[in-house]
């Protein structure tokens, strides 16, 4: 099921697969009857449509919010994160099952891959409602990098995934309802909001799945957690942060400050 989403490029079609993957394995979750896990080979890299181009970060044009045309390439920005957080849930899936983890860990990875399509398809109606559609624009090369980098080190694609990349966006998020509030832009603001609500959920769960494996490792959290931020993550932590966010997402403080500029 993951590698199918991982290996189908349009974005609604991978969306809609994404979320009839998740409502199976949570039906048969309920009926007693799992799924089994299984073993599969995910792609390098996943499928992506032709449009759009993507860019090296620094020449995808800035993107200013106080016009509409720039707050439409901020949506396109999120539209293009979205899709590539659907592929991340579902290729951590896929990807680490010589690792043996409870059914728990391929709960929440099911259930945030199908919040990311959701996410994706809220920001699609929005950029289409703005006459706009993703892959109108150019969007970041380079996004998939972090799973490249980490396609060997589940502890590693747990430390840089839900728990930099993600959480990053909680710290991004409110700013971003603050400009389309500012539009008057009800509809994208409430898909805001949904995501701002349920990324909470995905940091938290790399949390708990990385405290988990330094659990069976006997292992110190933190210390485990800088080495690997170090060694796959390019760049320090940019604040300001989200600490009430990054708290109820269960990670504190000492995790991400000394690994900020
Ligand atoms: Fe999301
Ligand atoms: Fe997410």
């Amino acid at each position: 099921m993951a590698v199918e989403v991982l290996t189908t490029a349009d974005g609604r079609a991978k969306t809609a697969l994404s979320r009839r993957h998740a409502a199976t394995w949570f039906a048969a979750r309920e009926a007693g009857q799992d799924i089994p896990i299984g073993q599969a080979i995910p792609p390098l890299r996943p499928a992506r449509p032709e449009k759009p181009e993507l860019l090296d970060p620094r020449d995808v044009p800035r993107r200013r919010p106080g016009s509409p045309r720039g707050r439409v390439a901020i949506l396109h920005a999120v539209a293009h994160i979205e899709l590539n957080a659907v592929d991340l849930h579902w290729d951590i899936i896929a990807r680490f099952t010589d690792t043996p983890m409870p059914m728990g860990f391929y709960d929440d990875w099911v259930k945030s891959a199908d919040e990311e399509s959701k996410h994706f398809n809220l920001v699609s109606d929005s950029l289409e409602a703005h006459d706009s559609h993703y892959g109108a624009l150019p969007a970041h090369a380079g996004m998939w990098r972090a799973a490249e980098d980490t396609a060997q080190d589940i502890m590693g694609r747990l430390a840089v995934v839900p728990m930099v990349l993600e959480a990053r966006g909680l710290d991004v998020t409110p700013g971003m309802i603050e400009i389309f509030e500012k539009a008057k832009d009800d509809q994208t603001v409430e898909a805001l909001k949904v995501i701002y609500a349920e990324e909470v959920g995905h940091v938290a769960y790399g949390s708990k799945w990385f405290h988990f494996l330094c659990g069976r490792h006997e292992k110190d959290p933190k210390q485990v957690f800088h080495a690997l931020v170090k060694r796959y993550f390019h760049g320090p932590l940019k604040p300001p942060f989200n600490e009430e966010k990054r708290a109820e997402a269960g990670l504190p403080p000492d995790f991400y400050w000394p690994l900020a500029t």
